[in-house]
């Protein structure tokens, strides 16, 4: 069975991260999503609260797994033994911080790939830090999150 990890931030979860875990789940046998530290962001919502709208988000997900870790991505990926890291593109702009974290982890770890899926177009805008701006001004994040993460941010 080939197994994935789709890590990230989700601070918090939106359409654009489900449908990259659908696209996964679609091909590959097990999909951890990984809600993992991005050092050089800041935090809003804790960890344990967005594994909880993530594992809300994806319950129809038989073969997703949703976890936390506090360390290098290719140190869980290793214990998961995963053969794939999962990352989803938006657009151009994503690309050059993609590629460098991409290159760093395998020359960390060769033996795991970075799969690039392509968010549906729907989505291609998407980005939580719009979602939580949105939030704390008063706005509708309607149709850009889960049902639950959107009460989450309207305060649980
Ligand atoms: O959703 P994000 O914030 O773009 O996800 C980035 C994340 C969490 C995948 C990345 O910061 C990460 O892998 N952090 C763990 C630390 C690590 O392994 N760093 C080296 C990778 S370049």
């Amino acid at each position: 069975m080939k197994i994935a990890v789709y890590p990230g931030s989700f601070d918090p979860v939106t359409y654009g991260h489900v449908d990259i875990v659908e696209r996964a789940a679609s091909i590959f046998g097990k999909v951890y999503v990984a809600v993992i530290k991005n050092p050089d962001k800041k935090e809003n919502f804790d960890f344990k609260t967005r594994q909880k709208m993530i594992k809300g988000a994806v319950k129809y997900l038989k073969n997703v797994v949703v976890e936390i870790f506090d360390g290098l991505l290719v140190d869980y990926a290793k214990k998961k033994n995963a053969s794939a890291i999962i990352r989803g593109l938006r657009a151009v702009s994503d690309f050059e911080y993609e590629f460098q974290m991409a290159l760093t982890n395998r020359k960390m770890c060769p033996d795991i790939e970075t799969i690039f899926f392509m968010t549906d177009y729907k989505y291609a805008y998407l980005s939580s830090s719009m979602v939580r701006q949105i939030s704390k001004l008063g706005g509708s994040v309607s149709g850009m999150v889960p049902h639950n993460v959107e009460k989450e941010l309207k305060g649980g």
